[in-house]
């Protein structure tokens, strides 16, 4: 298994670019499904979450093709139904994006439940989905075998329907908005989620053809039309990237970084937490520069859906927060797993008190100090690294498929800015 060693305490500064975003470029392949004609998609991470569900849209009977670094044709022409891929299915949690195109397109879908980060409840909820189909008109079965589960989702034509996410979800959101593109009539989604990707989607999809109305807004309203077409789909910067190196360059305190090819805008959560601690930053308009300050004073945060604190980001900033005078409480809202890494933390010397799964007291600052560790999850990772790069001494971390799922050549981007940061295979 692939490592990183990485030995702590290096000043960094310097220039550092921010990717396309993971998030964004997962739910194109999906899209492929709804036209028979080509997207072709720009600024797109090399990513491993990317290459799953390129090779789902493959094994489903779509073509990619490289243009060159980056940028790929998308294009879906096949008429046979095919089940989702199960070996892929249980490695992404997107992957479940693909499941409304089939029954748009094919009347119907097969699949075991997604993968994906363990950071929530037992194996992340799928209830929202499947309500949101069967509102559109599909049945869903669901079939035991053995100790596992298979989905089974039929439907004629799908029919535009009024539908209330109990609970903001994302990919939801994307999911039901593209699926209802194709579907007769209107669909109505309300208390949708509001995260730039979705707004790109929707504009990407307004693009092509589709009639949506709203994205961005908590009501999403989508009149299905007969086909959509083909077109060029560029992925926006990932903010969870920025947001990364952004948090990494506060936290090691040590040189001015330059974080390019990004939209602050998408960011304001961050920054005005960033004005509490004292963290000395400017805000160009693709750029975020962070210099160094004498001093970084604790803050509490409790994540939220955007345009609040990112879940994605919280484990990059508990980190930051060892690095704070004074004491902050973390209250993770979103997922119920995703404070556990904590505990790897206060094994490097960060004074770190969890009250509950979702909450955590960090008391800084603390000396970080290197150990050998296995990388939990995507962002726990990240978190990881930068608790490494700030620490004294050397650090191993195992594992890192799981940060290689996000973060594009991490190593390669870091050590431009300074980082002794090497990757044994
Ligand atoms: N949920 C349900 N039922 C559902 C769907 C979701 O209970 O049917 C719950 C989840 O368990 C969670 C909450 O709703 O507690 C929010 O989940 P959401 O559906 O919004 O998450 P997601 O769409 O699966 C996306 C990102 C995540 C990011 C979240 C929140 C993608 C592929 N993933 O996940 O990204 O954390 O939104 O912003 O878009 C990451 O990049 O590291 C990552 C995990």
């Amino acid at each position: 298994m692939a490592k990183f060693i990485i030995q702590g305490g290096k000043s960094l500064s310097g220039e550092i670019k921010v990717a396309g975003s993971k998030n964004a470029a997962l739910k194109i392949f999906p899209v492929a499904l709804l036209t028979k004609e080509i997207i072709r998609v720009s600024n797109a991470p090399e990513i491993e979450d990317v290459l799953r569900a390129r090779e789902t849209l493959v094994a489903l009977g779509g073509e990619v093709k490289k243009i060159k670094d980056g940028v790929f044709d998308i294009n879906f022409k096949g008429n046979k139904y095919i089940d989702l891929p199960s070996e892929l299915v249980n490695k992404f949690r997107a992957s479940i994006v693909f499941v409304g195109p089939m029954l748009a397109t094919r009347g119907k879908a097969s699949f075991p439940h997604p993968g994906g980060c363990v950071i929530g409840a037992a194996s992340r909820p799928i209830d929202m989905f499947l309500s949101g189909f069967k509102k559109m008109g599909a049945k869903v079965e669901i079939l035991r075998y053995g100790s596992g589960q298979v989905y089974r989702l039929t439907a004629k034509k799908l029919k535009g329907a009024e539908i209330f996410f109990p609970k903001i979800t994302v990919t939801g959101t994307e999911s039901l908005m593209m699926t209802a593109c194709l579907a007769e009539g209107e669909t109505i989604l309300k208390n949708c989620a509001m995260e730039p990707e979705i707004i790109a989607l929707a504009d990407f999809l307004n693009s092509i053809g589709a009639k949506i109305e709203g994205a961005g807004a908590p009501t999403i309203k989508i009149k299905g039309v007969n086909k959509l077409k083909g077109g060029e789909y560029k992925i926006i910067p990932d903010r969870i990237d920025a947001g990364t190196f952004a948090i990494l360059a506060a936290g090691s305190n040590s040189g001015e970084v330059l974080i390019e090819n990004c939209n602050p805008g998408h960011l304001e959560a961050l920054w005005s937490l960033f004005d509490k601690i004292g963290v000395n930053y400017f805000l160009g308009k693709n750029s975020v520069k962070i210099m160094p300050v004498k001093k970084l004073s604790a803050c509490d945060v409790t994540t939220h859906e955007y345009p609040g604190f990112v879940t994605d980001l919280q484990s990059p900033y508990t980190v930051l927060m060892t690095q704070a005078c004074g004491s902050s409480l973390i209250h993770e809202t979103i997922y119920d797993r995703r404070l556990i890494f904590t505990d790897i933390l206060t094994q490097m010397g960060a004074n770190i008190t969890m009250c509950d799964p979702h909450r955590a007291v960090v008391t800084g600052p603390t000396k970080l100090y290197g150990r050998k560790l296995v990388s939990p999850d995507l962002r726990a990772g990240a978190a990881l690294i930068i608790a490494a790069l700030i620490a004294n001494g050397k650090t191993e971390i195992d594992n890192i498929y799981q940060i290689d799922r996000g973060y594009e050549r991490l190593d390669e981007r870091l050590r431009k800015i300074g980082a002794n940061i090497k990757r044994i295979n």
